[in-house]
């Protein structure tokens, strides 16, 4: 049996059990969606968002790229956002990063010729290491600066979802969503809590949109 068609032999043996269980699942789950949460998180294959907080289908809107950036000029976390905030109106937004993110290492090294357009993409987690470069570098272990890159670009995504109108327009008319920053660790499953803003956190005035 080739890789791929084990996935299709699981997929019918999941569908069939999720019938089994709950008969009215997959009618239910066809009328409409109704998440609460959209998660950012990181491609890597290690951090299913659904898997590792045992969620069901329907639970999480879900958007995941290359060590969990918030681009403010990326049109398809743009999308993403504004469709989870303004159409499916969820309460809460997580950014969730994972110790030993693969992304966040290439930042800490030099551009690599063979990821020449990941370089452009991870050139925003180079940036955030020029922001805290003293304490980084005060760090005697790479493991310890890979791991605090790793926390320091998960609250800075997060301040770059309080940045955007979308989230200020919500904040100010419906007074969510509350954004949130987690990590993930590889080693242990255990999810960490970093940063929480909502509607009422203090803002640089830089970032404020004026919507009045
Ligand atoms: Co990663």
């Amino acid at each position: 049996m080739k890789p791929f068609d084990r996935l299709l032999l699981e997929n019918k043996a999941w569908a069939h059990e999720m019938t089994e269980h709950d008969p009215g699942f997959f009618q239910r789950m066809s009328q409409a969606q109704t998440p609460e949460f959209l998660w950012i998180g990181c491609s890597d294959s290690r951090v299913p968002a659904e898997q590792i907080t045992a969620s069901e289908p329907g639970t999480i809107f879900v958007h995941r790229n290359i060590a969990n950036l918030v681009v403010t000029t990326d049109m398809n976390v743009l999308s993403v956002l504004q469709y989870a905030v303004d159409v499916l109106h969820v309460k809460h937004i997580i950014v969730c990063g994972h110790y030993g993110c693969g992304g966040v290492m290439a930042a800490l090294n030099k551009q690599q010729p063979q990821i020449i357009l990941a370089n452009k993409w991870l050139k925003h987690i180079k940036d955030i290491y020029r922001l805290h470069r003293v304490e980084l570098d005060l760090l005697p272990l790479p493991e310890a600066k890979l791991d605090r890159l790793v926390e320091l670009n998960v609250i800075e995504q997060v301040h770059n979802l309080a940045h955007t109108s979308i989230i200020q327009k919500a904040w100010r008319s419906e007074q969510r969503p509350e954004l949130h920053g987690w990590v993930y660790g590889l080693d242990d499953g255990i999810i960490k809590e970093l940063i929480s803003l909502n509607a009422d956190s203090p803002m640089d005035p830089l970032y404020q949109y004026d919507f009045s």
